[in-house]
């Protein structure tokens, strides 16, 4: 858990904007609710000394990325960079090609906590050998580095992911829509809305655990393009598949609706639960969904889900998520924290457009 400046910021990121999100997150309920990562995404470098040692910006990060780790770290906080297996970053930044050994012990010395690393310009690079390659080069800093997988999917990183990095996207970018689908103008990959990356991650479920995560890419709660009956759905979604949960707008400045959506540690709960098991849709009725995920305690917590465009009945049954229909089980909903008694064989609620009713389901 934590929060990457790209989804909001782009390439305006700087260290007063980094110090600031730090300085949110630590007292404004994040780091209390789990969040961890500070993670600047693209356009911290611009270049490399003789030496070929990456350069940062020095009119944005004027006292230099080491100083403004061990601020990050001085909040009780851990701090991000990112880089690209290619010539050059997404936006043209140096990339790390020819260069991971070097870069990685760069980013250990400077204290870094985690990488993402993009697939822009990689040319004819094959993806598992670019990935490994900076996977050891990290591994023999000797500092543990979280390492993050960015190759959109394309390769099937959830293939052989494992032992690599300890999470890989699945698709191309979300934006901050319901729905949208978009070639990048390079026809290398792609941009989607958030349902549209949510079905692109049936049949991926079993693929993920515990230090080896299936990525549908950061939040994009808060940034103003989806209704918060949305937003809560992207949240509940994100919880379930046990996604890694990369807050995306601006944290310093969020309405309460927002806050108290990505600070709902009843839903954290569930993303976070120790048996690390990714939900999965068990049913599908047209525009009406159920979605379950396994929890280690036996119980399951389960989304209904509307896409139509009025509010409707939603129904789990026992057999869906895989009990015996006579099993009496408590219902709690995880947004009204509040216990709907016990029920036995079923449970249906009334769902809003284009939202969930996300419960947990304990025998
Ligand atoms: C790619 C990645 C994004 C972001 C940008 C930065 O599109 O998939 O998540 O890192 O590059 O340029």
């Amino acid at each position: 858990m934590g929060w990457n400046s790209w989804n909001k910021f782009a390439c305006n990121v700087s260290e007063d904007l980094i110090k600031s999100v730090a300085d949110a997150m630590a007292s404004n309920g994040m780091k209390d609710a789990g969040y961890q990562y500070v993670v600047i995404d693209d356009c911290w470098q611009v270049s490399r000394d003789d030496g070929g040692n990456i350069v940062a910006d020095s009119q944005r990060f004027p006292s230099g990325i080491k100083a403004l780790a061990d601020y990050v770290h001085s909040k009780g906080l851990k701090f991000g960079l990112y880089s690209d297996a290619g010539s050059k970053t997404c936006q043209g930044r140096p990339g790390s090609q020819g260069h991971e050994f070097q870069d990685a012990l760069q980013y250990a010395r400077w204290g870094a906590d985690y990488l993402k690393y993009d697939w822009c310009n990689t040319e004819t690079r094959n993806a598992q050998e670019a990935y490994s390659t900076m996977s050891r080069a990290l591994l023999d800093t000797g500092h543990p580095i979280v390492f993050s997988m960015c190759e959109w999917g394309t390769a099937k990183p959830w293939l052989w992911g494992k032992g690599i990095g300890n999470l890989w996207r699945t698709t191309g970018d979300i934006s901050d829509k319901w729905t949208s689908k978009k070639k990048w103008a390079d026809g290398t990959c792609c941009e989607y809305g958030m349902v549209d990356i949510l079905d692109l991650q049936v049949g991926l479920e079993s693929f993920a655990g515990p230090g080896h995560w299936n990525d549908p890419d950061m939040l994009e709660v808060g940034n103003g393009g989806m209704t918060i009956p949305e937003y809560r759905a992207h949240f509940s979604f994100w919880a379930l598949l046990a996604a890694p949960l990369m807050a995306g707008n601006d944290i310093r400045s969020m309405s309460p609706e927002i806050k108290e959506i990505l600070t709902n540690t009843e839903v954290i709960g569930i993303n976070q639960d120790r048996l690390g098991r990714e939900g999965r849709r068990v049913k599908k009725e047209g525009e009406l969904e159920v979605w379950s995920k396994s929890l280690a305690d036996g119980s399951r917590a389960v989304i209904l889900f509307n896409r139509q465009a009025s509010e409707t009945e939603v129904k789990v049954t026992w057999e869906d998520i895989g009990y015996p229909a006579h099993l009496s089980a408590r219902v709690r909903d995880l947004w009204a924290h509040r216990d709907l008694g016990a029920s036995t064989g079923s449970f249906s609620a009334r769902v809003a457009s284009h939202s969930v009713v996300m419960v947990k389901i304990a025998p």
